[in-house]
């Protein structure tokens, strides 16, 4: 099966009251984790690359990565460009292929968010290709760039933006940030903006950035085995799963399976000193990749059996 939208993926999970997992790739084991979970669970898949990660792999590799990936599954999956930053990155990947870009504006003046927001839709849309995009702010890390503050999305400036771009899916900011220090305090989502959004926007496929849950048994493991991650807290599985049954039809998840592979390899080390071919701990990662993408399908997205 060739990549697909995600229109039709996005339609289902919203009539269904689930989410498709949108997993974050950087090379070929965590293709491989994600996939195999894809089919062991016979659920839809988003692959995304953010800028970074296609300058670690390269366009190239990444688009051979997918090729091998397809061949060996017969799933519906979706290759998304994740936090495009600029008009020139979004088309350079609409034309090598992907199915669905996001552009992120977020960080930019409202007006100038909707004249770049429209300038990828135009070009996107004349090609069949997806755009996601963003109103609101996560605090976290992006980038390497940090931000500490939250800006909420105010739901009527959503109506507005959506309506001027002309964008099919929208990022919103209810609480959640990237990387694995989410919450100091109690760990809570704004689930009246969600549905405000939502009644506002009828139809429309909202997309959570900043999704990863932490599991605590791999931040333990992680500083078991040499790691420093003290504090380290994502966002209860409960709560992703409420906004999955919502209007929440994409949950993106990177830090999680970051921190499965890390722990798993840092285990690995300690209890294997001797051992330096890489495929010694690449397959036990590999493997945590797969368990923590099935954690997901199965706790938090709901979308088992939906391929
Ligand atoms: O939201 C950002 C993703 O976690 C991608 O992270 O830019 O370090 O690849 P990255
Ligand atoms: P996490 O850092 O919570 O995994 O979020 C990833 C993300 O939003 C990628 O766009
Ligand atoms: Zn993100």
């Amino acid at each position: 099966m060739p990549l697909v939208s995600p229109k039709e993926m996005f339609e289902k999970a919203y009539v269904g009251g689930y989410a498709i997992g949108a997993f974050n790739v950087n090379n070929m084991e965590i293709v491989q984790g994600i996939m195999e979970a894809g089919k062991a669970e016979n659920a839809p898949l988003i692959l995304q690359v953010s800028a970074g990660a296609r300058k670690y792999a390269g366009q190239v590799y990444i688009m051979k990565l997918m090729e091998a990936a397809l061949q060996l599954a017969d799933l519906p999956v979706v290759l998304h460009l994740d936090h495009g930053p600029n008009f020139e990155l979004c088309k350079e990947v609409i034309d090598g292929g992907f199915t669905s870009v996001m552009y992120d504006g977020s960080h930019l003046p409202y007006e100038e968010n909707i004249a770049e927001t429209k300038k990828v839709v135009e070009y996107a849309h004349a090609r069949g290709v997806w755009v996601e995009a963003e109103l609101g702010r996560l605090a976290g890390v992006e980038d390497d760039v940090h931000s500490d503050e939250h800006i909420y999305t105010d739901p009527d400036q959503a109506k507005d933006f959506v309506t001027r771009t002309g964008c099919d899916s929208l990022a919103i900011a209810i609480g959640t940030s990237h990387g694995a220090y989410k919450f100091k305090g109690e760990a809570k989502l704004d689930f009246a903006r969600l549905e405000k959004v939502s009644q506002l926007l009828p139809g429309l496929p909202i997309v959570l950035h900043g999704a990863s849950s932490v599991p605590q048994e791999f931040v333990e493991m992680a500083n078991k085995y040499g790691g420093n991650i003290p504090g380290a807290r994502g966002v209860p599985e409960d709560l992703l799963r409420r906004a999955a049954s919502m209007a929440v039809c994409k949950i993106n998840i990177d830090t999680d399976i970051r921190l499965a592979m890390t722990a798993t390899i840092r285990k690995h080390f300690v209890e294997n000193p001797a051992d330096f071919d890489p495929r010694q701990y690449l397959a036990p990662a590999r493997t945590a990749v797969k368990e923590m993408v099935q954690r997901k399908i199965k706790n938090v997205l709901g979308c088992s059996g939906k391929a």
